[in-house]
């Protein structure tokens, strides 16, 4: 690739606590950053904070659980930046609550928006990627897709089907020049987790042998890397950043 020419990477949920370090580990990292999110009024007061800090990104709208918002969002960009370099399946949500309680609605919107959107995003910039012979696609899963959560049964299923997908994927594309790897952060300082009762988030954080959550510049670090050349060799893998807190 001529030197002058940035890769271009997308990240989805670009706008919450691990989007956002991302964007800027990426953009400072000379990518071009193109960042997904679904609220308009969420995305316009993050891009102004983002300017002030001098992180430059664009902004694209995209309900990623939905195949035809991003087959109109990659669309959009192909048009206006052109092709997908790298992509982070980064978007997700969680509706905790024990399983014997849980609505058909918490378990489709947890599914579709974790685990659905990786194939809506992910199908629709593969084949440039093949075409091309370079891309990586980084998907953004979770210690509870390994171990299981109390609470979790739709989010520990579509972090732990993510994987799934990985390792298929990876073997797929192995000889076209595309990886695909998974991440799995445990328990990193975002508001998804701030939303976790402080009571239980506290006695969850004692379990965690590092006595401490995770940073959200720990796992865009490990994002940077996974998007290298010189993390060309690896694919299919499984990415654990939790602390000590899921060690096998
Ligand atoms: N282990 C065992 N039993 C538990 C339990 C636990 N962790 N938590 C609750 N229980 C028990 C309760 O004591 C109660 O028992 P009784 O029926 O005998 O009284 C029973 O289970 C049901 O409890 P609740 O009615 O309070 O259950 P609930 O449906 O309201 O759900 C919960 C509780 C909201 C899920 C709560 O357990 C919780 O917040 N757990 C943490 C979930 C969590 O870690 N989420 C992570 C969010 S961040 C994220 O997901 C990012 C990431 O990738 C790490």
């Amino acid at each position: 690739m001529d030197k002058n020419q940035k890769r271009v990477v997308l990240v989805t949920g670009a706008t919450g606590g691990l989007g956002t370090a991302m964007c800027e580990a990426l953009y400072k990292e000379g990518y071009r950053v193109l960042a997904n999110y679904r609220s308009k009024d969420k995305a316009d007061g993050w891009k102004m904070m983002m300017d002030s800090k001098n992180i430059k990104v664009d902004l694209f709208y995209g309900e990623v659980s939905d195949y035809a918002s991003v087959e109109s969002m990659v669309k959009e960009i192909e048009e206006k930046v052109g092709p997908v370099d790298v992509l982070v399946n980064n978007a997700g949500i969680t509706r905790d609550t024990a399983f014997r309680k849980m609505s058909y609605e918490q378990w489709r919107d947890v599914l579709s928006s974790n685990l659905d959107s990786v194939f809506n995003c992910t199908r629709n910039v593969i084949n440039g990627m093949i075409d091309r012979n370079f891309g990586r696609i980084i998907n953004i899963s979770s210690v509870n897709g390994q171990r299981g959560q109390f609470g979790q049964a739709n989010y520990s299923a579509a972090k732990a089907g993510m994987h799934g997908f990985t390792k298929t994927l990876a073997m797929e594309v192995a000889r076209k020049g595309v990886t695909v790897n998974t991440i799995s952060p445990g328990y990193i300082g975002t508001d998804m987790v701030m939303a976790v009762k402080e009571e239980i988030r506290n006695q969850i954080v004692e379990q965690i042998p590092m006595g401490r959550l995770g940073g959200t510049e720990e796992v865009a670090h490990l994002v940077c890397f996974l998007a290298s050349d010189q993390a060309s060799f690896i694919t299919g893998a499984n990415y654990s950043i939790n602390g000590g807190q899921h060690v096998y």
